[in-house]
């Protein structure tokens, strides 16, 4: 069986995934979502593959915009076996059902979605992340499910998506979304402290290009998907949103690296 897994990565919990599932299942390629955009051309593997995954991070209960956008702009086909795996914090609220609708809206439909707990990378303006020695735990406990999700997947099993699809429960995610990133405006206050030494590491790693580096300053555009990755990979932790992360534990996947984040902006 061949398989494709689309993903997206801020932190590196769903490139981690990602390359965990592909070694399980064998045979499968591992595109970054963002080579995968509206107007890119199709990759000979997508034209072929028995088996096609997105894996993405949840946020704020739902998907993030960067991969809804390659999700709409997707071509698929023929009649492939559709997973998604969500990674998240531990509430992945209506995620993998929205995938579910916008491949519905294709034709298709998600047979398999898993909702993987991994550490928690929303460090603002409140802090959720656990404390640093429950990581390995969680990093452990989402190993493990990587056998079962595989074997479902090579059985070709059509199962109930994990999460909620409940509507009083969208209604409060996405006022809180709104909130959050419309009202205190999370993306607008990204800015780099006077730790900051203008390597350029943020704007080479932003999945969406949103930041340039000058000798003088830093400045983020309005493209943000929310991925935090300029936040949590920054050498000088320089990068905070508003007065409200400082001090604060930054966090990456330890088997994901600078080069990796580099790879998926696409160089
Ligand atoms: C802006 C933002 C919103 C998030 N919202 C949720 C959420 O609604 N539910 C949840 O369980 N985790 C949430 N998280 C946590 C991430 O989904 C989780 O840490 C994920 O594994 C990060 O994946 P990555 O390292 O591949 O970026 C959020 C993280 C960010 C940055
Ligand atoms: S990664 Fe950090 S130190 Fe480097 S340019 Fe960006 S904000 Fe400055
Ligand atoms: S500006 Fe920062 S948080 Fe926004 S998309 Fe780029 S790296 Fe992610």
């Amino acid at each position: 069986m061949t398989t494709i897994i689309y993903t997206f990565t801020g932190t590196g919990n769903t490139l981690a995934v990602a390359r965990q599932l592909a070694d399980a299942l064998g045979d499968t390629t591992i595109i970054p979502i963002t080579q995968a955009m509206k107007g890119a051309p199709l990759l000979p593997e997508a034209e072929t593959a028995d088996a096609i995954g997105f894996a993405f991070p949840v946020y704020y209960v739902d998907m993030p915009p960067v991969v809804k956008e390659c999700v709409q702009g997707l071509q698929i086909h023929g009649n492939p076996y559709l997973f998604g795996v969500a990674t998240c914090g531990g509430s992945p609220g209506g995620a993998l059902y929205n995938l579910d609708a916008l491949l519905k809206a294709k034709g298709a439909h998600l047979s398999l979605g898993a909702a993987i707990t991994m550490p928690e990378n929303f460090i603002g303006p409140m802090n959720l992340m656990e404390p640093e020695e429950k990581v390995e735990g969680i990093l452990t406990a989402a190993r493990e499910r990587i056998p079962e999700i595989a074997e479902s997947i090579r059985s070709r099993k059509d199962i109930p998506l994990e999460g909620s699809d409940s509507t009083p429960y969208r209604v409060v995610a996405s006022f809180f979304r709104y909130l959050i990133t419309s009202v205190y405006g999370t993306p607008r206050r990204l800015h780099a402290t006077d730790r900051c030494n203008r390597c350029g590491l943020c704007a080479r790693i932003c999945p969406t290009r949103n930041i340039t580096v000058t000798d003088e300053t830093v400045t983020w555009g309005s493209n943000c998907t929310w991925c935090y990755a300029c936040i949590h990979w920054c050498p000088q932790e320089a990068v905070e949103i508003g007065g409200r992360t400082k001090g604060r534990r930054r966090y990456h996947h330890p088997d994901v690296t600078v080069k990796d984040m580099v790879e998926q902006r696409g160089g």
